[in-house]
């Protein structure tokens, strides 16, 4: 039997005091995510009860029991508030997917501090434009990515320390930098837990936009209202499974469900920090029994490519329940999983900015392979005229996915950036960016973003800062970046560049551009192709028409060019 039950009874009556009651919480009292990731859990009897199973490359393991990660998480916390680390301060963590970034994470939380998740493919560009914002007080890394931090600390004064968790010991540490070795520092098992609030900020998270730099997301405590409800409902996390969330904790769908769903949830959870092959992800689940699979489409159409023989060499039938988010699911890759696996990948549709799961595909329901599913039971969720910002009196009609503000993990700020915060909300409604229709059965059909955001492989990349990165670079005068269709990844980063006079497209220019912005952003924002051209097509008032270079890459008809310079 599924946790949801029936999604139709669940949606009469319901109320987030559901989870609020489950979770022994009571609006006013404190509530602190840090503490009901571990502590309530070692409370609740499961103390010896397997949390995090951890696999890094050449399939070395550490296991962690929720005790074991109740007394980490203190001893990174005392560890914190020995530095001097505030409640509110931000503490970025920039690593790879290893123990002490699901640690540090929680640890951060029971301080009071906000936890600063950051990709640690991330360049130093990318990096110094996200703690600027933020004005970040403290980074916890590795030794492999601390050159990075190191190459810009001179211009981040307000940064105080570069915690190092695998630092030699034998090496000496430069100035502001502090080793932080979870294994020989003294276990804490008492920690006063900072008395956090409904309202007080948990965890600020970068996302992209078309225009400006990154939007920092600003959530709060609350939040683990709806990501433990969603978390056992979509999830449906029950007590014996093997749960394998695959997304990095760099970006939200690692940290609202590969941390705070799952640990409150108290489910043992598989992480594998080791690259992507088809048949490394087969023997992880295999070799771990993995019965919850949280996945992505990009990973999905891959495994799809290495074909269906290589299934066969594993015993996977342990899997019991599979859902994939971050991008479109083709209905190929759903009625594939089923034949495969003998279940469908369950499609769910949220954001950085939404915080949990709002449309999306429930066990029990009658799925139609290509859609999202319907809205989550207490969201109240539609599509709305794009001129009226009012909802359309019948079905079919594709317009802008439109959300009643007010659940519980719904960001409270773009941090410093109030103005672009107020404009997500028109008529009442918080509008993700997206668009969909609606079958006259209520099911949600997404049909693509509202801006020029790329989303590639479920990660959004701004063509603002690939053009702005592609300015620096010496060679290039103008640039214009738009999305390219991929079998894969669905959009790759492509860029319209023109030289500056003395320059000439050539192979080995292209190549250094590409290397070029693969360090400052990151690998995912490099452009996989780079077309020389003369002009680039502009407004009259000298806007760049992206759109023109974009239907060009996807066949499309180009439309209204009325306003284009040199028609
Ligand atoms: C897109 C990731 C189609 C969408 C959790 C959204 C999707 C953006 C789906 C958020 C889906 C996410 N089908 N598109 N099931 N899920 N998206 O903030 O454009 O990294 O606004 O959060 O990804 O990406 P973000």
């Amino acid at each position: 039997m599924s946790n949801i039950g029936s999604y139709d009874e669940r949606i009469k009556n319901f109320s987030w005091a559901i989870a609020e009651q489950e979770l022994d919480y009571k609006p006013g009292n404190v509530i602190n995510i840090g503490w009901y990731c571990s502590d309530r859990i070692c409370q609740m009897g499961k103390a010896d009860k397997l949390g995090l199973i951890w696999e890094g490359q050449g399939g070395v393991e550490k296991k962690y029991t929720y005790n074991d990660i109740r007394i980490a998480t203190n001893t990174i916390g005392q560890f914190l508030r020995d530095l001097g680390i505030k409640p509110e301060d931000r503490v970025c963590l920039f690593m790879d997917k290893i123990p002490e970034l699901y640690l540090g994470f929680l640890g951060i939380l029971k301080t009071g501090a906000i936890a600063q998740p950051l990709f640690s493919a991330f360049g130093d560009e990318s990096l110094f434009i996200r703690l600027e914002n933020a004005q970040t007080r403290a980074v916890i890394t590795q030794k492999k990515h601390a050159p990075k931090v190191r190459k810009i600390i001179e211009k981040m004064p307000w940064l105080e320390y570069l915690i190092i968790v695998d630092q030699d010991p034998a090496k000496p540490l430069q100035q502001r930098e502090v080793a932080l070795n979870l294994e020989e520092l003294p276990k804490v098992e008492k920690f006063e837990i900072h008395p956090t609030y409904a309202e007080s900020p948990s965890v600020l998270h970068y996302t992209s936009g078309t225009t400006g730099q990154p939007k920092g997301v600003k959530h709060v405590h609350y939040s683990l209202i709806s990501q433990y409800l969603t978390s056992k409902w979509v999830l449906d996390l029950q007590d014996d499974d093997i749960y394998w969330c695959t997304a990095d904790p760099g970006w939200v769908t690692g940290t609202s469900y590969g941390i705070i769903g799952a640990f409150s949830n108290g489910v043992t959870q598989c992480v594998m920090d080791s690259g992507f092959s088809a048949e490394n992800w087969y023997r992880f689940i295999e070799k771990h029994r993995i019965t919850m699979w949280y996945s992505a489409p990009t990973a999905i159409r891959s495994l799809m490519k290495a074909g269906d023989e290589v299934i066969k060499k594993f015993d996977l039938s342990c899997l019991r329940h599979l859902a994939s988010v971050g991008e479109p699911l083709n209905s190929e890759a759903v009625i594939w999983s089923e034949k495969v696996f003998g279940k469908p990948f369950l499609d769910t549709y949220w954001q950085t900015e939404t915080g949990s799961i709002m449309i999306s595909n429930y066990p029990g329901m009658k799925i139609k392979p290509g859609s999202m599913g319907k809205p989550f039971p207490g969201i109240t969720a539609t599509v709305i005229d794009a001129d009226k910002f009012e909802p359309f009196g019948e079905t079919g009609k594709i317009g802008l996915i439109a959300i009643k503000p007010g659940w519980p993990s719904m960001m409270r700020m773009y941090w410093n950036n109030e103005e672009t915060y107020k404009n997500k909300f028109k008529n009442g409604w918080y509008l993700p960016g997206d668009r969909s229709s609606i079958d006259n059965e209520g099911y949600f059909w997404f049909v693509g973003r509202d801006d020029d955001v790329i989303n590639t492989g479920g990660h959004l990349v701004s063509p603002f800062e690939v053009e702005s990165a592609l300015l620096e670079h010496p060679a290039v005068a103008e640039s214009a970046v738009v999305a390219k269709p991929d079998f894969v990844n669905m959009e790759v980063v492509k860029a319209f560049v023109t030289l500056k006079p003395g320059f000439v497209g050539s192979k080995d220019l292209d190549l250094d551009i590409m290397n070029f912005v693969r360090k400052k952003l990151s690998p995912l924002a490099m452009p996989q192709e780079i077309e020389f051209i003369d002009s680039l097509p502009k407004t009259r008032s000298g806007k760049i028409m992206r759109r023109i270079l974009h239907a060009k890459e996807w066949g499309e008809e180009i439309g209204d060019t009325s306003t284009l310079e040199n028609d």
